[in-house]
């Protein structure tokens, strides 16, 4: 099968196309034709070993210190089941399934196996496997923010960030809560955040929230600490909460996942796809990630 590979950290242009053993599931796994994957921050970010400090050694504990142990990079994929291990139930042949692991790695191939007890579900026809691929990523981690910060309809939630791959997705979820959303983002993306349901958009190259008066319940940092420090105090109520997506490590679960699933289906999680490349592209995915300005996704088609 083809993969893109990765035997050492640096720039997108040690990522190769390589021909490697198509895997073979273990008694519990099933095998997955990708159809499409994602290239995320998070990928770029391991794929240049780009962290600081204490990070760096926890991320080479993690994932290696001088190569990445694990060298086919990909956290998420859609694809369909191929073939199944014998203990395996609830999956069969031919059934649409998306994943998403943050150290799983290997999914930027043909193919890959996974534990069919991992964050792994199916999905219909009416759903795309580019629509699909986009979803896992930033719908989990932003879920995984909303809950944590509490936030429940009626209440005011400034989402700082909103045309990123998690912003695009915790403007969506925090609408579906029923929270009064306003989303910050650079010029070009305030339509792109209005037609995703908030109810105001401000342009931090031209406004500072801060300065606007209005108070918040909750402010959710999704471009993340490294590239902005908010210090939003003056613009909390009492009681109010910031969180950043930084904070803390987040559990993914196939629960929550089907939980995405079901509103992506019933429409109320749109699919936002700023562009796609072909596995034989991805150098060109990272080159583009690695800008930090992507609306929404950048999808990689495979097979
Ligand atoms: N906790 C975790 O497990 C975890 C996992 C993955 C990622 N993260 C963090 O989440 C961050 C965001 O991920 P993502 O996938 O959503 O990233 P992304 O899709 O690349 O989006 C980043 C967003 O940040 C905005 N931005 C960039 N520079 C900015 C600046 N100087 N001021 C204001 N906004 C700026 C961009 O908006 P405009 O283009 O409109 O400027 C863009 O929409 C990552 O960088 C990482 O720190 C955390």
């Amino acid at each position: 099968m083809k993969a893109a590979v990765c035997t050492k950290y640096g720039p997108p242009d040690i990522i190769k196309i390589t021909e490697m053993a198509k895997p073979i599931p273990k008694k519990n796994q099933i095998s997955i034709k990708i159809h499409a994957g994602s290239v995320t921050a998070s990928d770029t970010i391991i794929r240049g070993f780009k962290v600081a400090g204490i990070y760096k050694v926890l991320m080479g504990l993690a994932i290696g210190f001088y190569r990445p142990r694990k060298s086919i990079l990909g956290m998420v994929f859609a694809g369909e089941v191929e073939s199944i291990g014998q203990d395996v139930s609830g999956f069969q042949i031919g059934d649409r399934v998306f994943w998403f692991d943050r150290f799983g790695f290997g999914s930027d191939a043909e193919y890959k196996c996974i534990a069919a007890d991992s964050c792994v579900t199916k999905f219909t026809s009416s759903v795309t496997y580019e629509q699909a691929a986009s979803i896992p990523f930033g719908g989990l981690l932003a879920l995984h923010y909303l809950k944590k910060s509490g936030v429940v309809k009626g209440q005011k939630i400034l989402i700082y960030g909103a045309s990123g791959a998690i912003g695009t997705a915790a403007v969506q979820l925090a609408r579906h809560m029923g929270a009064e959303v306003t989303g910050v983002c650079g010029t070009g993306n305030m339509e792109l955040v209005k037609s995703l349901g908030a109810d105001e958009v401000i342009d931090y190259t031209k406004e500072n929230f801060l300065d606007s008066g209005v108070l918040y319940d909750v402010i959710f940092n999704a471009v993340g600490k490294k590239k902005v420090e908010l210090h939003p105090g003056s613009a909390l109520k009492q009681k109010g909460k910031h969180i950043t997506v930084d904070d803390g490590a987040p559990k993914l679960s196939a629960k929550e996942l089907s939980y995405l699933r079901d509103l992506m289906e019933k429409g109320a999680l749109s699919a936002v796809i700023d562009r796609c490349y072909p596995l034989e592209q991805i150098a060109d995915a990272h080159k583009y990630v690695d800008g930090g300005h992507k609306k929404g996704n950048v999808i990689l088609t495979i097979g």
